[in-house]
């Protein structure tokens, strides 16, 4: 278990289509290792979620850990350690869309105001190879969007509509940062 270093905006395995993890790949010992490596990496960050290619691995699997007591996003509703494996992502059709300031952890300092469908299905594997379907709604839904986003080489600057609403973390007034 270690703690990776974390890539930024610019190296271009954050732009690269991340490959698909094979059944008999996701069951051994180097995967299991890779998540534990994330999910330190993610602890130590101060994050909420991670993708693996944030970290220069570039396979398809992300974590997301959203805490109850909140985190630099405000309060917000428990999600607990998920590993999402292959995950495929489809917006439901009447889904209305919310934004959010978002951060990423490969682009240290900025937040940019993105608005995403708030209604998703997922389909993924775990870390057994079992394949789910689950559904997330509202803030979750954001989330999962972003790091999934990565797998695909995008990052949430790429989903911006309005470039004035690129800004310095520190200059976001909390009360803008946690609309809801
Ligand atoms: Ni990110």
């Amino acid at each position: 278990m270690a703690v990776r270093e974390i890539i930024r905006m610019g190296h271009p395995t954050l732009r690269k289509v991340a490959r698909k993890l094979r059944k008999e790949e996701i069951v051994g010992k180097d995967i299991r290792t890779l998540v534990d490596d994330m999910v330190d990496t993610l602890h130590a960050s101060g994050g909420i979620g991670l993708a693996a290619p944030q970290i220069n691995e570039s396979v398809q699997l992300a974590i997301i850990q959203i805490p109850k007591l909140g985190s630099r996003y405000g309060v917000l509703e428990e999600l607990p350690l998920t590993v999402f494996v292959n995950p495929e992502i489809s917006v439901v059709a009447d889904a209305e869309s919310a934004g959010n300031w978002e951060g990423c952890l490969s682009v240290p300092g900025l937040r940019g105001w993105v608005e995403r469908p708030q209604h998703i299905n997922l389909q993924y594997q775990d870390l057994d190879g079992v394949q789910h379907a689950r559904e997330f709604t509202g803030f979750h839904a954001t989330v999962c969007q972003h790091e999934l986003d990565h797998l695909t080489g995008h990052l949430f600057v790429d989903r911006m509509t309005d470039m004035t609403k690129l800004v310095f973390e520190d200059l976001l007034v909390p009360e803008d940062a946690y609309p809801d």
